[in-house]
């Protein structure tokens, strides 16, 4: 960054000049994996000995800045970091001809970005820039994109990616969320082939990713006891070697069936409870004190509250399983 700077005001200093610099193709397109010539052309060409020639080549995306190369009067400043170390080569043949050519290797989808080469020589300065877009060949697919389920299911999501992955899984990433309008929680994730454990969120201890499966290039996420709330999309993204990508599908948890039943059954109950009030009465205060057992049917006949509410309470915690599937179904 600094050096791009640098040259850029060393540049600045001799404005006039007949240089002209222009890049082969403003943009290109490459795969993962694939190698690439970038290349410029400036006139006029230099004198043989090169000794006036001074090129920075520099790429930058939003997320990097590096240099490519740097010839400084004719002679290659090494670059010892940088992403690009290694993969780029600078063909020197043919810099007398007034050419730029750049060979990357083993392109990344990090690479994609601008990539820019200023000139300075004695008949001035001048640069141009091009676009490179390397895009993966990783692909991720949701199986199905769409799941039916009732509460307290357990459910198998599954996505399945290629290439798969090499056998270390040390390259895999991977990133499962879920998400609809009132949260996101995440259901899995995968650094570098070691899962990071989730500590909050709606999943915790809910879910589980079947590893062997992984190198496979599947994604099995074992969902356990669905709640109505788990409804939404479910996503995973994989980043590998390979580039990036993700596929999501639609999860819609609805009451059991049942529960409408079971709601039935509890009400008949409650009918047949409130029916049998007296006999109730008898049997659980008879436990406690006889002299009760007189006392409490009277009082409710003639409606004392304060026995009879006490009643009701205890009839209520008896029915306990009973009062919290209501109050869920209302709530639902
Ligand atoms: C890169 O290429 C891919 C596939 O052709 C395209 O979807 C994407 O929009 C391109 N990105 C840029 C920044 O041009
Ligand atoms: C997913 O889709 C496959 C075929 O497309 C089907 O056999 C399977 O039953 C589906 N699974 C679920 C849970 O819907
Ligand atoms: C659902 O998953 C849980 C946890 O994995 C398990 O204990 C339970 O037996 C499963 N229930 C069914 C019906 O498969
Ligand atoms: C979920 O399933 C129920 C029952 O099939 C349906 O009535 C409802 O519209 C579905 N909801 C969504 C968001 O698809
Ligand atoms: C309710 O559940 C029972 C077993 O739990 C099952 O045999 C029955 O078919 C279910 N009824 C409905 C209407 O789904």
């Amino acid at each position: 960054m600094v050096s791009r700077f640098l040259l850029l005001m060393a540049l600045s200093v001799c404005v006039s000049g007949t240089l002209v610099v222009k890049v082969a193709h403003s943009s290109y397109q490459a795969e993962v994996d694939q190698d690439l010539t970038l290349e410029w052309t400036f006139t006029p060409r230099p004198d043989s000995s090169l000794q006036t020639l001074n090129i920075f080549c520099s790429m930058f995306n939003p997320q990097k800045d590096l240099v490519l190369l740097n010839l400084h009067k004719g002679v290659e400043v090494p670059q010892k970091e940088g992403d690009f170390v290694g993969r780029v080569q600078c063909d020197k043949e043919v810099l007398k001809e007034g050419q730029i050519r750049l060979h990357l290797s083993s392109l990344k989808t990090e690479d994609s970005g601008w990539y820019q080469c200023d000139v300075l020589t004695e008949y001035g300065k001048s640069l141009d820039r091009c676009s490179l877009n390397v895009t993966g060949t990783l692909v991720v697919k949701v199986t199905n994109s769409s799941y039916q389920a009732k509460v307290d299911q357990n459910l198998t999501l599954e996505w399945t990616f290629t290439p798969k992955p090499d056998s270390s899984l040390q390259t895999l990433n991977i990133f499962c969320d879920m998400f609809n309008n009132k949260k996101d929680p995440v259901l899995f994730h995968l650094h570098k082939g070691v899962e990071v454990p989730q500590k909050e969120g709606d999943f915790v201890g809910r879910v589980q990713c079947d590893k062997e499966v992984l190198k496979e290039g599947q994604i099995r996420l074992h969902v356990s006891s669905l709640r109505t709330e788990d409804s939404g999309w479910y996503q995973c993204e994989v980043l590998t070697e390979s580039g990036i990508s993700l596929d999501r599908c639609f999860l819609n948890v609805t009451a059991a069936k049942n529960q409408s039943r079971s709601e039935g059954e509890a009400e008949s109950l409650n009918t047949e409870m409130w029916g049998l009030k007296d006999i109730a009465i008898v049997i659980t205060v008879g436990t406690i004190v006889g002299a009760a057992l007189v006392c409490i049917p009277y009082c409710c006949i003639t409606r004392s509250p304060s026995v009879c509410d006490r009643r009701e309470k205890k009839r209520r915690k008896s029915n306990g399983i009973e009062v919290i599937t209501k109050t869920r179904l209302y709530h639902d």
